[in-house]
């Protein structure tokens, strides 16, 4: 009897959560609707109104949600409530992609999520992580996919990839170009975590 080939395991299943353009997010929906993709976007949520995140979901006909902080007495009930949102897709990963939300235990107790981040990790944590390593006067940036834990990308490291600061760059030309490396390196990581489930 011949093995025949191997059984193809299903799609990984994401939520992807943004707060602002969604070029990450855009890189895994062109990747996701790629022939035999490992991996698909289920649902995109936003933690504002209007994101750019958001639109390209909606025109790629996924489904979106928003959960704003200010709708909600507490951060503990928002946090609840963006757990409950999320788990409806079922997800297998979260993807914090742009997401400038620290996550809290209801979500992190109940998901694994993988966050992207433009620096090169543990230095310039935080929202500023362009800015700040420019201002340090680095010569090398780049960007870092890690596991998300309760602190501010403080989790364990996935993948990272390096861009050189160039002398003339302002910190939105730099972010444009670490930007197009996260793009790569998102995709490739969750590419990986598709491939090898041994994390689920
Ligand atoms: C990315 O550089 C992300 O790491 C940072 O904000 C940017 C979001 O870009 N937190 P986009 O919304 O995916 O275009």
């Amino acid at each position: 009897m011949s093995d025949g080939p191997a059984p193809t395991a299903e799609p990984l299943g994401l939520v992807v959560l943004v707060s602002g353009s969604g070029s990450n997010l855009q890189a895994l929906i062109e990747a996701a609707a790629e022939p035999a993709a490992p991996f698909r976007v289920l649902a995109v949520g936003a933690d504002r109104d209007g994101t750019g995140g958001a639109e390209r979901a909606e025109r790629a006909g996924i489904p979106t949600f928003v959960v704003r902080v200010p709708d909600y007495m507490t951060r503990a009930d928002w946090d609840l409530d963006l757990e409950r949102l999320v788990a409806e897709h079922e997800p297998d990963l979260v993807v914090s992609a742009g997401f400038m939300k620290v996550l809290g235990p209801a979500v992190l107790g109940a998901h694994r999520v993988v966050n992207t981040h433009p620096a090169l990790l543990p230095s310039f944590p935080g929202a500023h992580g362009v800015h700040d390593a420019m201002a340090h006067g680095v010569k090398v940036t780049g960007c870092t996919c890690h596991w998300v834990d309760a602190g501010v990308d403080t989790g364990p490291i996935i993948e990272q990839r390096a861009v050189r600061v160039e002398p003339d760059d302002t910190v939105e030309s730099l972010h444009e170009r670490i930007k197009v490396a996260e793009r790569e390196m998102l995709v490739d990581v969750v590419r990986g975590l598709a491939a090898d489930r041994s994390w689920r």
